[in-house]
């Protein structure tokens, strides 16, 4: 994913300084910035930590100082407009989004604005009046249908004092956004994606609850890699602790039962159905209303099974006949493709993700994974150890090589 390169252009704002968090969160993701400052963001920072941070020279003026310099310069927008893959700027000030709307052009900034002919994504910021003002509202607009990104300003409190839109997203957001915006991809573009992610939670009494170590961290990456390859996303999650990827619609739930009829209820929308979450198997039969009293005497807990999801969703595929695809996953410490296959069997899947939760940092909680795809027609694919966003994105290349394999045979 490395090698991009992006030009970021700082507005006169104050948030001006979050701009330096902003090209670190782009490193981090191996996107390179080159920082180009308006006059007024230098009144806010100063230009040598983002040379100090992009480890590049900061770009102040559109002319030097001296001929040469204004020689050289004259042209440097054009240039820079030409080495970058995307240009972001944060924060787009009002000045600026007004400028940018209506083609003006009287410094660096504005001038390579111009002169870009690539992905401009647009991060506002400032007071809630000014934001909700129908010139900028109007700019933003124009913006928009022109093609460019402009994020929404997150609500809070705003440096005035004030309250309401107008602070700028923050930085990872807007770094995740320009990620997304480089590497996305068009192969399930006009499809549906669901998928469940996390653990679920059933309680025991008013404040206990029985769960497992799921992180959630599987079922994001494959809501994030669908998304990025076009897709719409629904992702009906369990409690976790995760950001949800941007473009995604995120359908929260802490039950078994709460979980089924999440995915139940969207089922006919979608085109292809990812099981990742940690499914509880059992709940509590009878659930006090009072929290249980702590006593000296053993406590047994009487548990009854969950409803089984995956299979509901398997006998409801085979009977609409709408050409969707399942997939389920299958969490096991021994035996793991026997019991993948059993149950690809049993459930109705086209495919199992088989995962060895035995193994020492894989599975549940980890950041990697490493997985074994058992499939409808009869392929075992081992996919080594990666990161989960790498094996997610290998997971969607195999179903849709499924699909093709699936579906030119009927
Ligand atoms: O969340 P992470 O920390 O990133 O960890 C990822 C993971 C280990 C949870 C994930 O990779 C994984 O293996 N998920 C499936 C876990 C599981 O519950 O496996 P299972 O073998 O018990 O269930 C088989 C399948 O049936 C799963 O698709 C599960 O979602 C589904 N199921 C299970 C029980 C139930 N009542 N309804 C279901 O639909």
């Amino acid at each position: 994913m490395a090698g991009w390169r992006a030009v970021v252009g700082v507005g006169g704002g104050i948030a001006a300084y979050k701009a330096a968090e902003l090209v670190r969160a782009l490193s981090q993701r191996g996107i390179q910035s080159t920082v180009v400052m308006t006059a007024a963001a230098q009144e806010f920072i100063r230009p040598l930590t983002f040379a100090a941070l992009s480890g590049r020279k900061v770009i102040t003026t559109l002319f030097g100082s001296t001929p040469d310099e204004v020689l050289a310069s004259s042209v440097e927008h054009i240039a820079v407009a030409r080495e970058h893959d995307i240009l972001i700027v944060a924060p787009a000030t009002a000045d600026l989004l007004g400028k940018f709307a209506n083609g003006l052009a009287d410094d660096f900034l504005s001038t390579l604005y111009l002169a870009f002919d690539r992905q401009v994504l647009l991060a506002p910021s400032m007071n809630t009046a000014m934001w909700l003002h129908p010139a900028t509202q109007a700019n933003a607009a124009a913006l928009r249908a022109r093609g460019n990104v402009v994020m929404e300003p997150e609500a809070g409190e705003l440096a005035c004092g004030e309250t309401g839109p107008g602070r700028l997203p923050e930085p990872g957001r807007i770094a995740e956004e320009a990620h997304y915006l480089l590497a996305r991809r068009h192969d399930l573009d006009g499809e549906t994606v669901l998928v469940t992610a996390g653990p679920t939670r059933e309680p025991i009494d008013p404040v206990r609850f029985l769960s497992n170590r799921s992180s959630g961290k599987m079922g994001y990456a494959l809501a994030e890699a669908a998304a990025w390859r076009g897709a719409r996303v629904i992702l009906v999650s369990g409690p976790v602790e995760l950001e949800p990827p941007l473009h995604v619609e995120l359908v929260r739930v802490e039950t078994a039962r709460e979980m089924r009829d999440a995915v139940l209820s969207r089922l006919p929308e979608c085109s292809i159905v990812i099981k990742s979450a940690a499914v509880a198997d059992y709940h509590v039969a009878n659930v006090p209303t009072q929290k249980l009293k702590k006593t000296a005497t053993r406590l047994s807990l009487e548990l009854d099974p969950t409803p089984d999801i995956l299979a509901e969703c398997g006998a409801e595929i085979e009977r609409a006949q709408r050409g969707q695809l399942l997939i389920g996953f299958a969490a096991e410490t021994e035996n793991v493709v026997a019991e993948a296959r059993r149950k690809l069997k049993a459930k109705r899947c086209h495919m199992v993700v088989a995962n060895n939760v035995a193994a020492e940092g894989l599975g549940f909680e980890s950041d990697e994974n490493e997985v074994t795809l058992v499939t409808q027609a009869g392929d075992v694919i081992e996919v080594p150890r990666a990161s989960k966003r790498e094996i997610a994105d290998r997971i969607l290349d195999e179903a849709l090589r499924l699909r093709l394999a699936l579906y030119s045979r009927s």
